[in-house]
């Protein structure tokens, strides 16, 4: 079975357990690099065609823009197919309890019909807020399996949870 993990993570400022904090490897992005050791599979960090901001309340008013406008991000390494790949893990940090728009865009592009779909957030809270909601009426004819949510500042000593949702 092929896997891809596809992921967007954001690195510049960011309040972390409160407290404001600068961040040069995204925790999405350390969750994502465990899951390709564990897999094997293909690994894929998204990319804006217009970075966002590095400066916390710069990357929030386009966040919120984006999330209340319904915008769809243009991605700048888009894959030309998911053919290939049976199961698909796509994470994201939680934005305003949802996806980023950039992981909309993605799934806007592809057919998920009769694969697998895995979704892992990073977040604040420790929750999935409503995007697994979100995630099943976006990948229609995927099966979407149980998501795994994992604080931010946990990501580095995730390893045991994220290979055991793995091996799910
Ligand atoms: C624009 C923005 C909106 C956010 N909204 C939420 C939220 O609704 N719930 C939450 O728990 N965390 C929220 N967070 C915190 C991030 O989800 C969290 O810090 C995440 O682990 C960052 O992952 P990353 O380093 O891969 O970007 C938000 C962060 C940003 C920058």
């Amino acid at each position: 079975m092929a896997s891809l993990i596809v992921y967007f993570s954001h690195t510049g400022e960011n309040i972390v357990d409160g407290n404001r904090e600068i961040i040069h490897k995204g925790f999405t992005e350390i969750v994502a690099e465990k899951i390709q050791k564990i897999t094997g599979g293909a690994l894929i960090g998204l990319k804006p065609v217009e970075e966002y901001p590095y400066g916390y309340e710069e990357c929030n008013k386009r966040a919120r823009k984006e999330y209340e406008e319904n915008i769809l991000p243009a991605i700048a390494n888009l894959p030309a197919s998911i053919d290939a790949y049976d199961i698909i893990y796509i994470g994201f940090p939680l934005w305003y309890r949802s996806y980023p728009r950039i992981i909309a865009s993605f799934l806007k592009q592809y057919s998920f019909v009769g694969k697998v779909v895995k979704p892992f957030c990073t977040n604040e809270e420790g929750s999935f807020g409503f995007m697994e909601l979100e995630l099943r009426g976006a990948v229609k004819g995927a099966i979407v399996k149980e998501g795994l949510a994992i604080r931010g500042y946990d990501a580095e000593k995730s390893d045991e949870v994220v290979a055991n949702w793995v091996a799910k």
